[in-house]
């Protein structure tokens, strides 16, 4: 019988990737990362609906799974109807996977003087895409909700605990920055560890 790769197990595999990819200090971007990250937000079998609920005013992000030695987290970012981030960077890398709904990526640039500038034209981020962010290459930017009436869910894996990182908030107009940290929207995780049911199917 092959075994089952849907639900918490599919949760369970992609961290353990990742965990394998870590060196002793980081996990770095590459493009097996990448490749298991996309794999992971190509199937919508396995977030647990706790951390899928959204609020009436805030964006909610729900961790997932943050590595003990801190060296990556993931996230699920859930987008009530028409909300959007200030314009921030994150000081670590990421990768950003679309699970449901749509969100809609705009990039700034920065220039000497702290001004900042549009970088392109916004992308609209849909199931299964993923946008990677890299400070050493500018990853400054807001992200918001593709839809005014609907939730949409991303997933977010970062090279360190993101409840951790000092990063920055930017005034658009101005360009300055404002230091701040991300928390977490629930103080619980899923019980990634509980294959009680899966092993007792297969007692005598
Ligand atoms: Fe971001």
């Amino acid at each position: 019988m092959p075994e089952s790769n849907t639900g918490l197990e599919r949760l369970r595999r992609f961290i353990a990737t990742a965990t394998r990819l870590a060196s002793p200090q980081a996990l770095d971007q590459g493009p097996e990362l990448a490749a298991v990250f996309a794999d992971l937000v190509g199937h919508d079998d396995w977030l647990p609906d706790a951390c899928t609920a959204p609020h009436p005013q805030f964006y909610q992000q729900y961790l997932l799974h943050c590595d003990p030695l801190e060296r990556f987290s993931l996230v699920s970012f859930v987008w009530g109807p028409g909300q959007s981030t200030p314009v921030h960077d994150h000081e670590v890398w990421g990768y950003v996977g679309m699970l449901r709904g749509a969100e809609i990526n705009q990039r700034f640039t920065r220039d000497a003087d702290g001004r900042l500038a549009l970088a392109g034209e916004p992308t609209t981020l849909r199931p299964g895409d993923v946008e990677r962010l890299s400070p050493a290459e500018g990853d400054i930017h807001r992200v918001s909700n593709a839809y005014p009436d609907r939730v949409s869910i991303s997933v977010h894996l970062y090279g360190g605990n993101i409840g951790a990182v000092s990063r920055h908030v930017y005034d658009p107009d101005t360009g300055q920055a404002k230091p701040f940290v991300s928390g977490y929207s629930s103080p619980s995780l899923p019980n990634l560890w509980d294959r009680s049911a899966a092993v007792r199917a297969t007692l005598g």
